[in-house]
């Protein structure tokens, strides 16, 4: 049977790839900074043009009303951030904002496609190294066109291990994430590792470079095509709550190269509340 989203996914890729081209041409005002959710949360003209961009080529090839759109910055403006069953792209323009500003060299343009909630496809490019990774569902992971897999890495004490610490600064928060990467680091692990940017971790997983990577904090946007790639490589992405099913828009998950390293990492992992992507928007 011919494959219903192929040309979706190859779009996607074009897309991604044109969108990258725009991140890296970006002029001294379009680095200029703003900041969204806290003073860490950081935004600039590039992320809200790359996001119109790719929202409108896509809507111009597929926009008949069917499909659906979640971006990042779409929502920062108050868009809703709703799973339904219909053709959905998850959008996130520069993913790696903060490194972006900073001229720290990883940032990536992230789209996934999801139909009847299954994620179907993933695109994560790396657009200051050219990497290209992208996965569709049964199909395997490529980057730049050559097939990735996961490390087989079986030994936590022979891992390299992925965080990050997000945008959340209560002490609550920074203390529990310090006191999981104390831990893990004293398993001990080869080492600790992040890149500034969910999506680029993923695929660093995806590609054996590292055995896990987790966050509690991130969206949706930042992880859906990760995850689509992770699996596609063999490897498994799982809920940091005993290691359950993955939900796109809980914050919070393990992607992991196997079981073994997943099921330890999340013997580490202090789990703090985040609201859910899709919460009900509170009314100020
Ligand atoms: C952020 C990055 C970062 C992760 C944050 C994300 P942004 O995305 O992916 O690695 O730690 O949780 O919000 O804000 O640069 O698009």
């Amino acid at each position: 049977m011919a494959d219903p989203w192929q040309n979706a996914y190859d779009f996607a890729v074009q897309v991604a790839r044109a969108a990258g081209a725009v991140i890296r041409n970006a002029g001294e005002d379009e680095i200029k900074v703003q900041t969204k959710s806290c003073a860490v949360d950081l935004v600039t003209q590039t992320d809200e043009r790359v996001e119109k961009i790719i929202i409108g080529s896509l809507k111009e090839q597929f926009g008949n009303g069917t499909h659906c759109f979640i971006g990042e910055e779409s929502v920062a403006e108050g868009e809703p951030c709703i799973l339904t069953d219909k053709p959905t792209w998850i959008i996130v323009p520069v993913d790696g904002t903060t490194n972006f500003v900073h001229g720290f060299p990883f940032v990536a343009v992230s789209i996934a496609f999801a139909v009847n909630k299954e994620l179907e496809f993933g695109v994560v490019y790396s657009c200051l190294e050219d990497k290209m990774y992208k996965a569709r569902k049964g199909k395997g992971a490529f980057c730049n066109d050559e097939p990735i897999k996961v490390s087989d890495v079986n030994d936590i004490n022979k891992s390299i291990i992925i965080s990050e610490h997000g945008t959340d600064r209560s002490i609550e928060k920074v203390t529990k994430i310090f006191s999981t990467m104390q831990k893990i680091l004293r398993i001990p692990v080869h080492g600790l590792r992040g890149s500034g940017t969910a999506a680029t971790n993923m695929c660093l997983v995806a590609s054996g470079a590292s055995e896990a990577f987790f966050e509690i904090g991130i969206h949706c946007w930042d992880v859906a095509a990760g995850a689509v790639i992770v699996k596609e490589a063999g490897g498994l992405v799982l809920d940091v709550d005993g290691g359950g099913p993955f939900d796109l828009m809980s914050r919070r998950m393990v992607s992991a190269n196997n079981k073994v390293i997943a099921d330890r990492i999340i013997k580490e992992i202090e789990i703090f509340q985040v609201v859910r992507d899709d919460a009900p928007i509170q009314k100020k």
